[in-house]
């Protein structure tokens, strides 16, 4: 496994300021946060811009999605071989903007594991991460659909689905477990971690912010308490 907890995944999923020319200049911020602060962070991008922000940063760069698919005629899809030869370290899989059928999930994990990339599966539920732990992926990163992109912390509003995610999961395996949605404030990386998550996936904190440095510094010091 590539990547180190504590870890802050900041998921740039289709954000203007975070695509394209910005996705570089965001990553550059999350290298600038890391280095400072001393923290794990890792930014997922859109396979188009892998390429260049891997070019750009040597922080972990990872894709928001690939598919289960191999070299030949998959018109459209994400080749996982692709995404790690532009330089990503592994891959999103099953968000909940980009949900996989159960069977593709774990080939997907099967694929990424042959190919030495980093899996973190998203899961809505505890039941869901405790299903998917069987796929015995890198991590699992617990985010209840309705609280994503809103102003209410998975933390606050729902603390029990991520204590019962590590109690649920760590029957199975030792999968580190992350969560997400709704994540603004150092408080609620506190919380998160007092409740058992080894990182955060944040997206709108950091995407919508008019300083995302310093928002993204205040998230990486919940860490150090
Ligand atoms: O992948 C992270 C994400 O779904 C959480 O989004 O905007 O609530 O931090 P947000």
């Amino acid at each position: 496994m590539g990547l180190k907890t504590p870890l802050i995944i900041v998921n740039f999923k289709t954000y203007e300021s975070a695509t394209g020319r910005n996705a570089e200049q965001l990553a550059k911020i999350c290298e600038k946060v890391a280095k400072q602060t001393k923290s794990n962070i890792a930014v997922a991008v859109q396979d188009a811009d892998i390429y260049r922000v891997s070019h750009t940063v040597k922080i972990p760069v990872l894709s928001e999605h690939m598919d289960p698919i191999g070299y030949g005629a998959h018109t459209g899809q994400v080749l996982p071989e692709d995404i790690k030869a532009n330089g990503a370290k592994g891959s999103l899989l099953n968000h909940s903007e980009d949900r996989f059928e159960i069977d593709d999930l774990e080939k997907s994990v099967k694929i990424a594991k042959k190919l030495n990339l980093t899996t973190i599966i998203c899961a809505s539920s505890d039941d869901v991460s405790e299903s998917v732990a069987a796929f015995n992926p890198d991590f699992i990163a617990v985010e209840p659909p309705e609280l994503i992109g809103g102003d209410i912390s998975v933390s606050t509003a729902k603390p029990q689905i991520i204590t019962q995610t590590v109690k649920k999961v760590n029957k199975i395996a030792k999968i580190p477990i992350l969560c997400g949605a709704g994540i603004k404030t150092r408080e609620d990386v506190e919380k998160a971690v007092s409740l058992g998550a080894k990182g955060i996936l944040i997206a709108s904190a950091i995407t919508k912010s008019s300083n995302p440095g310093a928002a993204l510094k205040d998230l990486a010091l919940g860490f150090s308490k």
